[in-house]
Formats: structure tokens, sequence, C-alpha cells
């Protein structure tokens, strides 16, 4: 038991199942999918964080109709033949103890023709206001057609082994479109009063509990727009979760940030204050009375995320680039060893900045996430034969260098000219409000200090000459 994270490490019935630990790695588009079917890279990369210790891990999200289809990476919908691969995934995910879920999303106004080679749909045709495509307003019977897809889409997640499915009605993608007034303009059955709008969404959630039972887990997504007017407020949308909570439609609500008016909320960086998910989380933990709240949104560290339980605040937290840059966050926590956690430096530069050029994510910090499955991840074996190791330069680079062959058990010497490690980090991590950069050298500094890494300066003075480095 945790001395240190009391809340965090309490179990939590979900549904059916019971959580390890309240810890979930929430959906994100790894975009690791070839020809529309998750890959080695993709099984490895969520093994390596079910093995680090996360209760729950909400897997990339599945488009559920062409019309959704966003990025190159994402699966392939309406096929049946995903099965058998999801199969290896949701295995590798549950054989390491943690729970799995699939995101089932549809981007309505916000579709990218060049990948989906569709028409866009949305509740009342307006524009995206982020991508340049337009929509149609859908027919009664592209809206069922909608709901069918994502009820088939759950199906399959069920076969494939999946604990449950997370409904995305975030981000004002296509579910959040018809539940806003500002997108949703239409006159008939799913437009207007409250009913109406939520129709698409009870009518979903209803047949996906028909169709895949009372065991299987619904959560839905939400996200807090407080900056934009014609965004659902708060209380809006404590309003909605109520009426799907009474009806008994989900098991948990997660509360992310921002939408694609303020697409950087989304993964908020450095500019922005951490525990952002929170304040929508405690106005909608007042609201429901069965389902779980999760919070979301640069949670970033064990320490944020015991804060947000112990204020009640919500009932798990989910942190996803926390656990992209150190997969084994959780277990670290677990053990009391938060100094080992490498924290994530909120800089979005291979993460997203990777997803938003279309290809499989990576981390800064961390460069086997997505290539685990040729590493062997943040997990480090012997080396047959023990070599002696010279690292020039103690960069990050340099660092990681080093980290990672003494962990190996070689003899590694890091020589760096100056006093002090970190190079170029060093003084990026004075600018304002980069400190997270200093941390993370602090972290190295303390990984090598437990290994036989030796530092000098004198083996660069001897090779390279007084010349570069004048004493
Ligand atoms: C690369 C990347 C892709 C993402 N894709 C999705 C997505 O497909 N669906 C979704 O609901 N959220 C997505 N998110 C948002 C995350 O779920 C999460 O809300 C966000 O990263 C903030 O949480 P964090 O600070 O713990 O990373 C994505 C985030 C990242 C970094
Ligand atoms: S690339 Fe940056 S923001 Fe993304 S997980 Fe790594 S450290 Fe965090």
């Amino acid at each position: 038991m945790s001395k240190l994270f009391p809340h965090l490490f309490s179990p939590a019935k979900l549904g059916s199942r019971t959580l390890r630990n309240r810890i979930v790695f929430g959906a994100h588009t790894a975009n690791m999918a070839e020809n529309g079917v998750p890959t080695e890279r993709h099984v490895a990369y969520y093994a390596e964080r079910a093995l680090g210790g996360a209760g729950m891990i909400v897997v990339e999200p599945m488009p559920v109709h062409q019309a959704a289809v966003l990025t190159r990476g994402n699966f392939r919908p309406d096929d049946d033949s995903v099965i058998l691969h999801f199969q290896q995934v949701t295995r590798a995910i549950k054989d390491h103890g943690a729970i799995a879920i699939q995101q089932l999303y549809h981007v309505g106004a916000h579709g990218d023709s060049d990948n989906s080679f569709h028409a866009h749909w949305s509740p009342s045709g307006l524009p995206s206001y982020h991508d340049s495509d337009g929509s149609h307003a859908m027919s009664e019977g592209e809206i069922w057609e909608t709901i069918d897809s994502f009820v088939q889409a759950a199906r399959r997640c069920r076969e494939a082994g999946f604990d449950g499915v997370e409904v995305w009605a975030a981000y004002l993608g296509l579910v959040d479109q018809f539940w806003t007034p500002w997108t949703n303009r239409r006159e008939d059955q799913w437009g207007g009063s409250l009913d109406n709008r939520t129709r698409i969404s009870r009518e979903i959630l209803t047949r996906i509990r028909e169709t895949c039972g009372l065991d299987f887990i619904i959560g839905l997504s939400v996200s807090d727009e407080p900056d934009y007017a014609v965004a659902l407020s708060r209380q809006e949308l404590a309003e909605i979760i109520r009426l799907h909570d009474e009806q008994g439609l989900i098991d948990y609500v997660t509360c992310g940030t921002g939408s694609y008016l303020d697409f950087y909320k989304i993964m908020p960086t450095f500019l922005y204050p951490e525990k952002l998910g929170t304040d929508l989380a405690t106005t909608l933990k007042a609201a429901v009375k069965k389902a779980l709240v999760v919070a979301e949104s640069h949670i970033r560290t064990p320490e944020n995320a015991e804060t947000v339980l112990g204020e009640k605040a919500a009932d798990l937290v989910s942190i996803v680039r926390g656990q992209i840059a150190d997969p084994h966050l959780a277990r670290k926590a677990a053990a009391d060893r938060p100094e080992d956690v490498r924290g994530c430096i909120s800089c979005n530069q291979m993460c997203w900045g990777r997803r938003s050029r279309d290809y499989w994510i990576s981390c800064l910090i961390n460069p086997s996430a997505g290539r685990e499955f040729e590493w062997g991840g943040d997990r480090f074996t012997s080396a047959a034969i023990k070599k002696r190791v010279l690292v020039v330069g103690g960069g990050p680079a340099g660092l990681e260098t080093a980290r990672v062959a003494a962990e190996r058990g070689h003899d590694v010497v890091l020589a760096e000219a100056s006093s002090r490690l970190g190079g170029n980090f060093l003084l990026a991590g004075l600018q304002p409000r980069r400190g997270q950069i200093l941390d993370l050298l602090g972290w190295y500094e303390r990984q090598l200090s437990k290994t036989e890494c030796r530092r000098t300066t004198e083996h660069l003075r001897r090779g390279l000459g007084n010349r570069l480095f004048p004493s």
C-alpha cells in the first residue's frame, strides 16, 4: 500500500470490473495502425503502459464510420476483419492487469476527406472552424446509419475482448455538435429541446447496452470550453450528463479541456496551468449519482493526481502524456518512488507534434515511446558483454545514452566540459515557465547517481586538448 498516494492506489469499482488503481491511460490517437489495423508497435506500446501499472487503458479511438476517418493511421471502420487484430491488443493489456476500453469517435464537421474519401456529415451542415472542408446536414437515414455504426463498432470491441467502450462526445465532435445549439439548428426530432439534442447519444448508448450487455463498460468523454460563449457551459454539460446518468446509460464520464475551437487546450502545453480538467470534473461529480468521474488534462504527475482525488474532485484520473513520457509512472508511484518518474515536460513536440503531421507518436524525452516492440520498452536487460563506454557531452542525448548504457551494466564514463549537465536543455530550462526541463535534468542526475556511471571533464581536456576547454 502506497503511503504517499493512498487515494491513487485504492481500487475502484467500475461497472462489472474492479480497477487495481485509479490511474487511467486516456484515449489518444497514437496513429500506429498500418492498413487500418493495429500493428506490433501498437500492441507493445499499450503492453508497456499496462506493465507500468495503469489501472485502465483507453485504446486509441476507432472512427465508427468512413465519414469519421481523420488520419492515415486511423483504424479501418465498418469492418469485422479488425477484430482478430484487436484481440492481440486487448490480450496484451489484460495480461498485464489493466482494464481495456476503446474510444469510439466521429468528428462530424471536422473530417478530413483527403484521408476519408468521404463527404463530411454534421447536424446542420456548418463549416468546421478548424479544417477547411465543409459538411452537409445529415439526413434522417444518415443519422440512423451513424447510430448503427457506433453500435456495430462497440460490438466489434466486445468480440475483440475489450471490457468496454468510451463514446466520444468531447471537443465539439459529432455528438457534441448535436448537443450544442450553436452547431445544431435542426427543427426535427434531433434538434431544439434538450431531449431532442441528446436523442442521438441516448440512442447510441441504449443500443450499445442492448447489444453488448450490462457487464460491458460504457464511458462518455466530454470537454470543458469556458472561453467560448457558443460552446456548452459547465452547467449545461452537467444537465446533459445528469440525464444520461439518471437513465443508467453510462458507467463513467471523462472530463477533458478545449475543443476544435481552441485545439491547444486539448493537450495543454507548459503555457497552461496544471490539473486543467478538474473544474469540469468537480461540476459533473455533483451532477451524477452512479457514474464515476474521470479528471483529465495536464494532471501530469502522481502528486497532482493524488491531490485531485484527495479533494474529491474526481473518482479516477487520466494521465496521458505523463505515461507516454514514463510508461512506468503508476508502478513507480505505487512503490512510493515518485522521484523516479520521468516527468513529461508539456512540450507536445513528439506526441502531438508527430500526430499533427500524421506520423505515429513518440516522445521528446522518452525515445522508446512507439519503439517498444523493437527496444523492449523503457526496461533494461543486462548486456551479455560488459563494455567500456565513453559518452562525450552531457546534453539530453548524452544523458539518455549514458543512462541506458549504465542501466545495462556497461562501464560508462560521461564526459561533459562544463560543470553542469544538460547542455542546451539547461538554457531552455531557464526560460519562464520551462522549469519542467530543469526537473528532467534533476531526474537524469538522480538516475545516473544510482548507477556506476562516472562523470568527468578530464577526458575531454586530455583527449581534445586544452585549446577547447581552457581551465
Ligand atoms: C497525440 C495525442 C493525440 C490525442 N488524441 C485524442 C483522441 O483521439 N481522442 C481524445 O479524446 N483525446 C485525444 N487526445 C487528448 C488526450 O486524451 C488528453 O485529453 C490530453 O492529452 C490532455 O491530457 P494529458 O495532459 O494527461 O496528456 C490526444 C492527445 C495527444 C497528446
Ligand atoms: S513529447 Fe513532450 S509533451 Fe509529449 S509526452 Fe513527451 S515530454 Fe510530454
